[in-house]
């Protein structure tokens, strides 16, 4: 780790605008020894856990990738934008998917491995504060996830000071701003194809029998 840090530094040049930054490469988080439980899920196999990760690491692969050739470009290459074609478009471009692709699938499954069931305490008063039952809230959930195609996302929206439900239909399309994410459900074929096919109902049911809601209600705070 140390290793990469000092091969992604770059020299600390004084220029007009300002001191280069550094950058610290990202590590993708081994869930498989971080949280075992992803591993043994009911209805989302460990296969699909396998190959899901692989696609996670290549998000935080491309993540550092962006990261390191935006703090390569000088500091006319930074300034040079342009909306059909520029280095620096490209780049934001690419860091904005690997980025959503990174921390969508960090909290998804942080969000799993766990029993499933109602969520308590906070998190279920707050549900039935916006949206009248936890009945009502898992529905809308579950409608928002069959129309979603990528993510269907449940946020705390500071400005409205509610939770909200919101589709997020690729890697770059984030919950609105100043929310709060809180729970990420991965509609993508990979997330159920190997297990269900193409019955993405059968894995919302699945998805809902595996939800850690403590991790859910951890992020309320
Ligand atoms: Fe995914």
């Amino acid at each position: 780790m140390e290793r990469d840090r000092k091969e992604l530094k770059y020299p600390s040049e004084k220029t007009d605008l300002g001191e280069i930054m550094t950058f610290e490469k990202r590590t993708a988080i081994d869930f498989v020894h971080v949280k075992p439980s992803v591993m043994k899920m009911v209805g989302i196999s460990e296969l699909t856990m396998s190959e899901h990760f692989k696609l996670y690491n290549g998000y935080v692969n491309k993540y550092n990738e962006c990261m390191e050739k935006i703090a390569g470009l000088s500091n006319d290459g930074v300034k040079a934008g342009q909306i059909t074609y520029s280095d620096i478009r490209s780049l934001k471009m690419g860091l904005s998917f690997g980025l959503g692709g990174m921390i969508n699938h960090e909290v998804y499954f942080h969000n799993l491995g766990g029993s499933g069931g109602k969520p308590s305490g906070a998190l279920l008063s707050q549900i039935e504060k916006d949206f009248g039952s936890y009945e009502r809230f898992e529905a809308e959930f579950r409608g928002t996830a069959m129309a979603a195609r990528g993510w269907a996302f449940l946020c705390y929206q500071y400005d409205l000071k509610r939770l909200i439900i919101v589709i997020g239909d690729d890697q770059s399309t984030f919950p609105p701003q100043n929310s709060k994410l809180l729970l990420a459900c991965d509609v993508y074929e990979h997330a159920y194809y190997i297990d269900h096919k193409t019955a993405r109902a059968a894995y919302l049911d699945a998805f809902f029998k595996n939800v850690d809601w403590t991790d859910v209600e951890g992020r309320l705070k």
